[in-house]
């Protein structure tokens, strides 16, 4: 096996977390990587709003933190992850997109990853100044069916209001308006911020300018997992 086959297979097995702001660009990043890499991509929202969807209990209980854009209580979090993880084979690397969100996650999550015995690879942190967090966030349509995510400016679909992967609509996502922004910022600042010292006191974590365009931004959170590999 060559050395860029055996380093590609070492990227399947990742166990990467992505940290960062909302609008950073944690979800779009994970769909470029996992589709590279071949990762499966676990985003606590996207499992979230097909909760609500599907008008489950955890759903019920999920959507009013989730539309003013505070955090759904740990205890669910935490035990809506647990059995994610444990249903994940050795094999599979992943991309945890969006958890974990306060220190008490965190902790949680080194107990399940000690009981199932994944090691985490490495954290990288995604940084974004809050006025083009505003100004993503405020752009960014979501596919209704597929959830790919498109922007009004800078990443617009091919036809206005339609989905390029699947031809569904584009809708704005609720905690997208303006006040539900500016209050999932000011929860980020106080409660999942205290991460970036977690993890950088366990020498896990990488800063990763998110402001350069897509593909670039990929290619620095590449070179930064891979240089230990
Ligand atoms: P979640 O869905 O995780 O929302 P979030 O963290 O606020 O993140 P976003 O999805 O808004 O942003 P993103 O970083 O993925 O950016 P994206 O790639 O889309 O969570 C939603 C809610 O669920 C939470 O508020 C909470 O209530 C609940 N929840 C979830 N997890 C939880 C947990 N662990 N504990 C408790 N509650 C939890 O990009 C944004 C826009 O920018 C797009 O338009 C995109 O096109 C554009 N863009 C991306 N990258 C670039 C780039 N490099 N250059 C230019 N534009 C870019």
């Amino acid at each position: 096996m060559s050395c860029d086959e055996q380093k590609l297979d070492k990227l399947k097995a990742l166990h990467l977390i992505l940290l960062g702001a909302p609008g950073s660009g944690k979800g779009t990043q994970a769909g470029y990587l996992k589709n590279n890499w071949q990762l499966l991509h676990i985003s606590t929202g996207d499992i979230l709003r097909a909760e609500v969807r599907a008008d489950s209990e955890l759903g019920r209980e999920a959507k009013a933190y989730m539309e003013s854009g505070e955090l759904v209580p740990d205890d669910l979090i935490i035990r809506m992850m647990e059995e994610r993880l444990k249903s994940i084979g050795d094999a599979n690397g992943y991309i945890l997109d969006g958890f974990p969100r306060t220190v008490a996650q965190a902790e949680a999550l080194d107990n399940m990853l000690a009981r199932i015995v994944h090691k985490l690879d490495c954290v990288v942190n995604l940084e974004v100044a809050d006025t083009e967090l505003i100004r993503r966030l405020t752009g960014r349509r979501v596919c209704s069916s597929c959830g790919a995510v498109f922007h009004v400016d800078t990443m617009q679909p091919k036809v206005a209001g339609i989905c390029d992967n699947c031809g569904d609509k584009l809708i704005q996502r609720k905690d997208d308006q303006l006040d539900a922004i500016i209050n999932r910022l000011e929860v980020y600042k106080a409660q999942t911020m205290p991460l970036i010292e977690y993890y950088q006191a366990r020498k896990m974590l990488v800063t990763i300018d998110g402001t350069i365009g897509v593909p670039q931004v990929a290619e620095s959170i590449r070179q930064a997992v891979s240089g230990g590999l």
